[in-house]
């Protein structure tokens, strides 16, 4: 066993190392603004506004959201695509999603079918994991209420082309909702110009954030049934979730010690910029799946090393279980990645990995070379040892 820091290449759930101004903003946080906000006209309380404000600006500005307060702090995305999903769908609606979506979407569509009887269409993607832009037009009804996309796949690293699906959706008067768990700080998102109305995203990936932290971007006429209701800190007398946003959507005491931290985590992601980021993360995955691709019996699931991708490289080899790979990586090597299902059964089926899942190394913007070069001469080396 690896004494050391582990060889990280477990981005795509939540990324590590994190730039060292996060742990520091979460500490002034603790020290100085650890009250509640928007519920007390102290000086820490007020403190703690002024934390959830300088947050929800800072993301608007990624986002190029107008109104900060159409975003909404959430736990995480799927605490943030319940809202979206949960908030909006009605008994009799339709929604078109696809064959790529994270149990995140899934999960709670299936339970809307189960409790409402809405209806839904997965749209399949072909054998590298592209969605035909056609398939999802066609698969719009009357009653398609919403369309519901993730941008890039959690299992191939596939990016969906969103601005083009957003036009379609705008054509027939369907909100969008997008899952951005895996593009969030890595792909350049502009929910005007590719006429998102609900973004759900998390502040632990790619915006550099601590855990629990995320958020949902509602358009502003866009209005969704909150999925919890409770204290708000305004409009207190009223027996009823206040209108006004973001305490319509945000009931209970939020995070605000993670929220100071993610701040300063996308922060760092603007003062690099998501497309220095992205160009750092596509070089990694690209090194990593060449060599790969060199060692017998591997199978990288998704889009060839050519076309673009989010850093995420789920693989198979011949002759061993990717549970056992993982797990020799980690035990042997001092190698974190992911194995199994990665919550996404219906890209596994269509990529018919249902049977084995997959090994899933996903480099960050922290990632050296170097890790790389561990991880292959690792895969080189299990590979020989299953040979000899
Ligand atoms: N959704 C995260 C992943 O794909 C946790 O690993």
């Amino acid at each position: 066993m690896n004494d050391k820091h582990p060889i990280y290449l477990d981005n795509a759930a939540t990324s590590w190392p994190k730039p060292p101004g996060v742990q520091e903003a979460m500490e002034r946080a603790m020290r100085e603004a650890a009250a509640n906000p928007g519920r007390g006209s102290h000086d820490m309380a007020v403190k703690a506004s002024r934390v959830l404000f300088e947050g929800r600006k800072t993301l608007a500005k990624l986002f190029r959201i107008a109104n900060p307060n159409d975003i909404a702090f959430t736990l995480n995305t799927t605490h943030a695509l319940n809202q979206a999903i949960v908030g909006l769908l009605k008994p009799g609606d339709h929604v078109v999603t696809t064959a790529l979506e994270h149990n995140s979407v899934r999960r709670p569509l299936e339970a809307l079918k189960r409790r409402l009887g809405i209806d839904i269409t997965y749209v399949p993607v072909d054998a590298a994991g592209v969605l035909s832009l056609n398939a999802v037009k066609q698969a719009i009804r009357p009653s398609t209420r919403l369309i519901a996309i993730s941008h890039s796949s959690n299992l191939l690293g596939t990016i969906a082309p969103v601005g083009e699906i957003g036009e379609i959706a705008k054509a027939a008067g369907v909100p969008l909702l997008v899952d951005a768990a895996q593009s969030a700080g890595v792909l350049e998102i502009d929910v005007g110009a590719m006429n998102i109305d609900l973004l759900a995203f998390p502040g632990h990936k790619g915006l550099m954030g601590p855990q629990g932290t995320g958020g949902l971007y509602i358009r502003p006429d866009l209005d969704l049934e909150p999925l919890m209701h409770g204290g708000t800190g305004s409009r207190s007398e009223s027996p009823e979730q206040p209108s006004a946003r973001p305490d319509r959507y945000e009931a209970g005491t939020p995070n605000t010690v993670g929220i100071a931290g993610l701040t300063e985590g996308v922060r760092f992601v603007l003062g690099e910029t998501v497309s220095r980021i992205h160009a750092r993360e596509l070089e990694l995955t690209r090194e990593l799946m060449a060599g790969l691709l060199e060692f017998p019996g591997i199978r990288i699931l998704g889009p060839g090393i050519e076309q673009e991708r989010t850093a995420i490289v789920s693989f198979t080899m011949e002759g061993i279980d990717p549970s056992e790979m993982a797990f020799i990586l980690d035990r042997q090597f001092g190698i974190a990645v992911r194995a199994g299902f990665h919550c996404t059964p219906l890209g596994h089926e269509s990529m018919g990995t249902t049977e084995t899942g997959a090994v899933r190394a996903s480099p960050g913007y922290y990632t050296a070379h170097s890790d790389i070069v561990s991880m292959l001469n690792a895969v080189r080396e299990i590979g020989d040892t299953l040979r000899a």
